[in-house]
């Protein structure tokens, strides 16, 4: 029997202060979350100087509340994983020196994790035989990439959105139609109660590369529709609206998805990032994939938004292959994945 590894994370790189500790890159033994979203509502949006202030406030207990519940101490994990980017930097700054002042004070080793990377390994937390090679769409807030695995580390870009990521449109589309902050969620519960052929958006294509994404052009349109509304005194049912543009984001993610699949010969589909919660969208993709007898493979909403046990994956995988990262480890708040 091999010596099982035990990582300690940390993610701080937006709104989430986490912790978590991970057991062979595939078992959670625990995943401690502080979400700042009722400190952000009344903005309407993420406060990148409050986010910091927030997490220096409530890392420590964070972090000894993941210790606790695995029922360990530090010094008896093999090593410290952390988020160093990509993500709002004075956010960043917190797990960072966090994570570095408890590596060298217990002597442990440190590994810098790409916040993104971290989102693709929750699908090895929720299913233990999964390995790459695959297709994966990474879907976040400031990311929508269509992404073949080949392995960790080694990436090839399939596709990517021009301009504003999915879950930004979400965010957008949701203050403009009164919903708040954090859109996706609010869209998602809404839509439920709407009609999405209300309205039908056109989807913009974008020129030479069939697996990019543009979702700006629809978030004007969402916005046209809604100021000519109010012009001429009309009025529009939000859950309509949020149910039409929630279909247009989802049509799009699960056609590029799918062509992407079978172009490149795989015969599975991996869902990332905080979009990956979104119900439309996980209804949709298993739909597409039984009818085209696909594999899905999709976290539980839970480990798709923000988490510090996909960061103990990634460091875990990162680990076993030798990387250590140096004390010099500073944050990257547009650190790439290619
Ligand atoms: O991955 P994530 O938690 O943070 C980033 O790395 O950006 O993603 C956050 C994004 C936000 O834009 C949020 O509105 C969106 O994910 N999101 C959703 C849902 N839950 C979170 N979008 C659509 N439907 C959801 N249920
Ligand atoms: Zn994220």
């Amino acid at each position: 029997m091999e010596k099982d590894i035990l990582i300690l994370a940390l993610e701080t790189s937006c709104d989430e202060t986490a912790c978590a500790v991970i057991r062979n890159g595939r078992e959670i033994l625990s995943n401690v979350i502080h979400t700042q979203i009722a400190i952000h509502e009344i903005y309407g949006g993420v406060v990148p100087e409050i986010a910091s202030r927030e997490h220096i406030n409530r890392v420590s207990q964070v972090v000894t509340k993941a210790l606790e519940e695995a029922g360990l101490e530090l010094k008896e994990v093999d090593a410290v994983g952390v988020t160093y980017g990509p993500g709002l930097v004075g956010a960043l700054l917190i797990g960072v020196s966090m994570a570095k002042a408890m590596a060298f004070g217990a002597g442990l080793p440190l590994v810098g994790v790409n916040h993104i990377e971290g989102h693709i390994c929750a699908n090895f937390l929720e299913y233990p035989e999964l390995k790459p090679p695959f297709v994966a769409l990474v879907v976040s807030g400031g990311h929508t990439h269509l992404v073949e695995v080949k392995d960790l580390g080694e990436y090839r870009l399939i596709g990517r959105t021009r301009d504003d990521a999915a879950g930004e449109a979400f965010d957008k589309v949701a203050r403009a139609i009164g919903l708040g902050y954090p859109g996706g969620p609010k869209i998602d519960a809404a839509a439920r109660q709407g009609n999405a052929h209300a309205f039908t958006f056109t989807r913009a294509k974008v020129q030479d590369s069939p697996y990019d994404f543009s979702f700006s052009g629809l978030k004007s349109a969402v916005l046209n529709l809604l100021h000519h509304a109010e012009q001429v005194g009309e009025r529009i049912d939000p859950n309509d609206l949020a149910a039409s543009f929630q279909r247009s984001v989802v049509e799009v993610l699960t056609e590029h998805s799918m062509e992407a699949v079978r172009e490149f010969g795989y015969d599975s589909l991996v869902l990332a990032g905080g979009v990956a919660a979104n119900s439309a969208l996980r209804e949709s993709l298993k739909e597409a994939c039984a009818k085209r007898k696909l594999k899905l493979y999709a976290p539980r909403p839970a480990l798709c938004t923000d988490n510090a046990a996909m960061i103990g994956s990634a460091a875990y995988f990162r680990y076993m292959k030798g990387e250590r990262s140096g004390w010099d480890l500073n944050a990257v708040p547009n650190l790439a994945l290619f």
